[in-house]
């Protein structure tokens, strides 16, 4: 990893420890039982985070090792807990252990979290070996180097164990997963669709949920990585693709004209474009 990389990851993580405090108290996230990304008050439910496909491709959790890589406040890492799943979550942002951890113990749920950089969570979680590694919604754009983390997620898989990816879509991405100042309903590319454009710095005083301004650690770099990277850093470290799905739902309503689809999520009326994906592969 070069000098510049360990720089810009040191950076973001100050940042998600700057973003913690507001994310745990924001609508977006509802931990306390508040809003929730969909803005619907009630007791929070970890599985409102999961498309029903996600555990289709899933399968069976109980009794399985389960590692959530980049679990931030463990929102989706209690869920494995509570379907009977041996879960760990690991993130480098102290903050977001520190939260996960009350967040977790505060819901009953038994979870390990781990503080630790992706790229060391072989060494950090002491060679231990998962059946199911997860990681997603927002989690792939903040490592620079894909080959990399492949490696680390086959390292950290038993024989025969699953990886599951379950990301923004590219082109949401480029279409900017959240509303630009003014925009009005047309869809307009405003960003890379294609990956490797190098780092993308921001300096933001806002985070995506709602609540207010981040307090700190405001600098953060993000990475754009298309399809093919993610698929060819996964077949360069010996793990099989076994299914693709391209979602257009998302569980927030991005665009003010989408509407509610029977999971809960959200889908646009037209065009139907892919916002999300969800890649299996095994190893
Ligand atoms: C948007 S969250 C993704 C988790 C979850 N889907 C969510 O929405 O809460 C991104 C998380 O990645 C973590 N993160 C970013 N880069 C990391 C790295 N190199 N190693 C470990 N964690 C990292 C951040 O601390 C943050 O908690």
């Amino acid at each position: 990893m070069t000098d510049a990389y360990e720089r810009m990851m040191r950076a973001n993580q100050s940042n998600w420890d700057a973003r913690t405090p507001v994310h745990l108290a924001s609508r977006f996230y509802g931990i306390d039982g508040a809003g929730g990304a969909d803005g619907a008050d009630g007791e929070p439910d970890p599985s409102r985070w999961f498309a029903p496909w996600e555990w289709d491709d899933l399968g069976e959790l109980a009794g399985r090792d389960v590692l959530h890589l980049q679990c931030h406040l463990g929102t989706e890492t209690i869920a494995f807990a509570q379907r009977g799943a041996r879960a760990v979550g690991l993130d480098f942002s102290a903050a977001s252990v520190e939260a996960a951890t009350g967040i977790a113990a505060r819901a009953g749920a038994e979870v390990t979290y781990v503080r630790a950089n992706v790229y060391d969570a072989v060494e950090a979680l002491g060679g231990r070996r998962f059946d199911v590694v997860y990681t997603g919604k927002g989690a792939l754009c903040y490592l620079p180097d894909l080959d990399r983390w492949a490696g680390v997620v086959a390292g950290l898989l038993r024989p025969g164990g699953r990886l599951y990816v379950v990301e923004f879509h590219p082109l949401l991405n480029a279409l900017g997963p959240k509303p630009a100042p003014e925009e009005g309903p047309e869809l307009l590319l405003r960003h890379d669709y294609l990956g490797g454009g190098g780092p993308v710095h921001r300096d933001a005083t806002h985070t995506y949920t709602d609540g207010p301004a981040v307090e700190g650690a405001t600098d953060s770099y993000e990475w754009t990585h298309g399809l093919d990277e993610v698929v060819n850093a996964l077949a360069g470290a010996g793990l099989s693709v076994r299914r693709l799905r391209e979602s257009p739902e998302l569980p927030w309503p991005r665009w003010p004209h989408m509407t509610r689809t029977s999971s809960g999520w959200w889908q646009l009326p037209e065009p139907r474009i892919p916002l999300l994906y969800g890649l299996l592969a095994s190893r």
